[in-house]
């Protein structure tokens, strides 16, 4: 994207001293993340394309252990693509938003069996991956290659907001906001990915949502917003949809050795291809109908609750029994201690109510 002028408030020129400006706030204050590599190193493709996965919608700091974990067990690509699918969702059980960790390891496979291990250096060519959209192709793109592809995540749209006060609301602002920080990356080349980190880093630690650090922040001379004194209203949000709730129960079954019934779910849908309790279908109503293979017992007056992106869940927690012979396909006896660790988190809140109980 080619930018001659993208605003009136702010000048190309005024642009590539902020840019400077934040540049160098950079170079001093940059955050320690594990995937970030000395000065004069080259980036490994695979740890920036692993790391980038994993900090889509979740924090830096949830990310860390996980992407530790992910480099000790699967070093390289060719490692990651030859793991059993259901080892990588295990591994990634905690971490949600779960399509990553599935497209992660097909992704993985694509680069290893048909790119002889290399990921492509271009946003475009990157972007044709499982997985990797519009906002993954371009961090990779910078960061691992040098590329001036334009980043913006959630924290390079508040920033921008801000500095700009942009009053048009999102999601229709990404379109703005874009352009807004093509003109920060103009001419930029092979520093686009340090720009981009610094844009993050900023976002996360000074230019935080509630109660912005502008002391701090190496670009606040130009910020529109704070010369309004009105930081916290930007970025401008459109009205919020209410999460509706939804009911389920899932159902805690034992066997003669003590053993609890999992339950790998389907691959396609919610939490899919992840290990799972057996359990009713998630709905707007309470009563839902159990699997028809399980013998529903009574309620066990317990209740986990998990917060998804576009639902509330209430998991009502209920005994059962299973003719042990009639357990089909998708369905396994194990030890409870064992799994937990396994469970994508709303699963787990049952079963560490159930072994509490
Ligand atoms: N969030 C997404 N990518 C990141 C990165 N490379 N560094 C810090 N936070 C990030």
């Amino acid at each position: 994207m080619t930018v001659t002028q993208v605003s009136d408030k702010v000048s190309v020129k005024d642009i590539e001293e902020y840019r400077g400006q934040l540049l160098d706030w950079y170079d001093q204050h940059e955050r320690h993340v594990p995937w970030r590599i000395p000065a004069g190193e080259t980036p490994d493709p695979y740890s920036v394309w692993l790391s980038e996965i994993m900090c889509q919608q979740t924090t830096v700091q949830a990310v860390i252990p996980y992407y530790t974990k992910f480099l000790e067990i699967w070093p390289k690509v060719e490692d990651l693509a030859a793991a059993k699918q259901e080892d990588v969702m295990a591994q990634w059980a905690g971490l949600g938003y779960y399509a990553r960790a599935r497209n992660l390891h097909k992704c993985a496979q694509v680069v290893a069996n048909d790119l002889d291990g290399q990921f492509p250096d271009t946003q475009e060519q990157l972007k044709e991956l499982p997985g990797i959209g519009d906002y993954t192709s371009a961090a990779i793109a910078a960061i691992a290659f040098g590329r001036e592809a334009v980043v913006v995540d959630g924290n390079v749209e508040r920033v921008l907001a801000r500095f700009y006060a942009v009053e048009e609301a999102l999601p229709k602002a990404k379109t703005t906001l874009k352009v807004l920080a093509a003109g920060f990356y103009n001419g930029l080349g092979a520093e686009a990915g340090h720009l981009a980190q610094a844009f993050m880093d900023l976002g996360a630690n000074v230019c935080i949502p509630k109660a912005p650090r502008c002391m701090l922040c190496p670009i606040s001379d130009g910020c529109e917003a704070r010369k309004l004194n009105r930081q916290t209203d930007f970025p401008v949000k459109g009205a919020k949809k209410a999460r509706p709730q939804r009911y389920g129960q899932v159902f805690f079954i034992k066997n003669s050795k003590g053993e609890l019934l999992f339950h790998r779910r389907d691959e396609k849908g919610l939490l899919g291809g992840m290990l799972g309790l057996p359990s009713t279908d998630w709905g707007t109503k309470k009563q839902i109908a159990a699997p028809d293979f399980i013998d529903v017992d009574k309620p066990l007056k317990l209740k986990a609750h998990h917060v998804f992106t576009h639902f509330d869940l209430e998991l009502e927690l209920v005994g059962a029994s299973v003719d042990e012979s009639y357990v089909t396909e998708g369905y396994f006896w194990s030890d409870p201690y064992n799994e937990q660790d396994n469970l994508p988190t709303a699963f787990k809140k049952a079963l560490k109510l159930y072994l509490n109980s």
